[in-house]
C-alpha cells in the first residue's frame, strides 16, 4: 500500500534574501521535492550577490526568478502572477534588511511586490547575526509585520556564522520542513486535549538493575506528532530517557500549545502521571508498554554476584483498565495490543471489550522498534486490517477514525 505525503502538489514560492544561512535552502529544495511538492524560487538583490540562480532551478526544476525578470513581464504581469501560484510562501533566510523593508511596504523588487499582492499565507524565518536579530529597528519592524499578519519564525540561539553565540540562526532544515507539513495539516483538534503515554517503563530489581522491554515509543511520537499538528493541547508520558525527535514550534504561528512531556521510569510514574491528567482529556491514547510485572522487594544497593537468583515479581498497575473504568462519555480513549500474528485477531477483540477501549490497535511482537508494522484496528463499527503500514500514517488514520 503506498501513502501520498501532505505536501504532494502543494505549490510552495521560496522567496531567497541575502543572508548567509541561504545555503540551507538547497537541502530544503530538495526536501520539499522528496515530498513532491511543487517549488519556485524569487531571489531579492542581496541573493543574487550570493548565489547563482541556476542552482536553485536546477534543485527546484522550475525557473529561478531574479530582479532582471521583474521589469521583463511578457503578457502577463509578473509579480500578479506569482503571487497567486502559492499555497504557502516562505522567505528564508529573511535578513533584516529585507524585513525592514516589507515593514514600510516597498515593491521596490520582485520579491517585496509580490508579498504586497499576495493572498497567500506567508511564513518569514529570520536570520541574522544576534546584535542585528536584537537592535530596536528590527524588533519593531518584526512587530509591525506581525500586526499585518506575516508569521514569523524566531530564529533559534547557537553560534552563528560570524562565530558569536546568541540568538539569529536559521532552524535547521528537518525543522522548517515539519513546520511546513504542519501549515497543511488541517486543525481538525483545536480545542481538544489529547493524552498519549510512550516507551517502555523500568522496574527495579535493585538501585542499577532493571526490568524493560523493546518498545522504543515511535508510534507514540507519531501520535503525538500529528495530534500536535491537527491543533490539540498533548500530553505525552515518555518512559524514555530522551526524546530524540524534532518539533516545531507552532506557537509562532497560531496559540497551539507546544506539547507537554512528562518523563517517567515506572509503571507505577506512568500510572500516577495519567491519573492526573486523564479527567480533563477528551482522547487518551495508551500506546506506551509498561511492564506488567515488577520486583516485589527491589533491593537497596546493588546486588553482589550470586550463583542463582530468584526474583519474586507482583503485578503493576493496569492503567488503560483503570483509567478506563471510570472515564465518562466524552471521552474516547484508544489501546494497543502487542501478540503474537496468529493471535492478533482474537486477543484484540477480547482486549478491546476487557479494558473498555473504543478503539483497540493489535500488532505483532515484531512491531517494536520498528518504523512501520502490520496492524489491525478494532474500531467501534468495524475491524480494518493493514500490512506493512508506516507509524506516521497510523496515526493519521487513527485521528480520522477518532473524527468519523
Ligand atoms: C557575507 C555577508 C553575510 C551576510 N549575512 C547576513 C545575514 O545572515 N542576515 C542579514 O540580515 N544580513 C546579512 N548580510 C547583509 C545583507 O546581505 C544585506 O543587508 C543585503 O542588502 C540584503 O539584501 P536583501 O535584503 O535584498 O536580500 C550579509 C552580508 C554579507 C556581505
Amino acid at each position: 500500500m503506498s501513502f501520498s505525503g501532505i505536501l504532494k502538489e502543494k505549490k510552495i514560492l521560496i522567496g531567497v534574501c541575502g543572508g548567509i544561512a541561504l545555503y540551507k535552502v538547497c537541502e530544503l529544495i530538495r526536501g520539499l521535492k522528496k515530498e513532491e511538492a511543487e517549488v519556485k524560487v524569487v531571489l531579492t538583490t542581496g541573493a543574487e550577490k550570493f548565489i547563482n540562480p541556476l542552482l536553485f532551478s536546477s534543485l527546484s526544476e522550475n525557473k529561478t526568478y531574479t530582479n532582471e525578470d521583474f521589469f521583463k513581464s511578457e503578457g502577463s504581469i509578473l509579480h500578479i502572477e506569482l503571487s497567486k501560484y502559492p499555497d504557502l510562501i516562505l522567505i528564508i533566510p529573511a535578513t533584516a534588511s529585507f524585513i525592514s523593508k516589507l515593514a514600510v511596504g516597498s515593491a521596490s523588487e520582485l520579491l517585496l511586490a509580490i508579498l504586497l499582492s499576495t493572498k497567500a499565507p506567508v511564513y518569514i524565518f529570520p536570520s541574522m547575526n544576534a546584535s542585528m536579530w536584537e537592535h530596536p529597528a528590527t524588533k519593531e519592524n518584526v512587530e509591525k509585520l506581525r500586526k499585518y499578519g506575516y508569521l514569523i519564525y524566531e530564529p533559534a540561539e547557537g553560534t552563528l556564522a560570524c562565530g558569536e553565540f546568541g540568538k539569529g540562526r536559521l532552524p535547521e532544515v528537518e525543522e522548517i520542513l515539519e513546520v511546513i507539513k504542519a501549515h497543511f495539516t488541517e486543525k481538525n483538534l483545536l480545542g481538544k486535549r489529547v493524552l498519549i503515554t510512550g516507551g517502555p517503563t523500568r522496574e527495579y530489581i535493585d538501585e542499577v538493575r532493571f526490568i524493560t522491554n523493546a518498545s522504543s515509543g515511535k508510534t507514540a511520537f507519531f501520535l503525538a506528532k500529528e495530534a500536535y499538528y491537527r491543533g490539540a493541547e498533548v500530553h505525552l508520558i515518555w518512559g524514555l530517557d530522551a526524546f530524540p525527535y524534532v518539533l516545531p514550534k507552532l506557537n509562532y504561528f497560531s496559540n497551539i500549545p507546544f506539547p507537554n512531556i512528562y518523563f517517567v521510569k515506572t509503571t507505577r510514574e506512568m500510572f500516577e502521571t495519567a491519573k492526573s491528567l486523564f479527567p480533563q482529556c477528551e482522547i487518551s491514547i495508551f500506546a506506551g508498554a509498561p511492564c506488567d510485572f515488577r520486583p516485589k522487594a527491589p533491593f537497596k544497593g546493588k546486588l553482589k554476584k550470586k550463583e542463582e537468583l530468584t526474583i519474586e515479581l507482583e503485578l503493576t498497575e493496569d492503567i488503560a483498565k483503570t483509567l478506563n473504568s471510570y472515564k465518562s462519555e466524552w471521552q474516547f480513549t484508544i489501546g494497543f495490543a502487542l501478540e503474537e500474528k496468529e493471535k492478533l485477531l482474537n486477543y484484540g477483540k477480547a482486549k478491546k471489550k476487557e479494558k473498555f477501549f473504543d478503539i483497540l490497535i493489535a500488532n505483532p511482537l515484531s512491531s517494536a522498534g520498528k518504523d512501520q508494522s502490520d496492524y489491525i484496528i478494532f474500531t467501534p463499527k468495524e475491524v480494518l486490517e493493514f500490512e506493512n503500514l508506516p507509524k506516521a500514517q497510523l496515526a493519521k488514520i487513527i485521528f480520522d477514525l477518532i473524527g468519523s
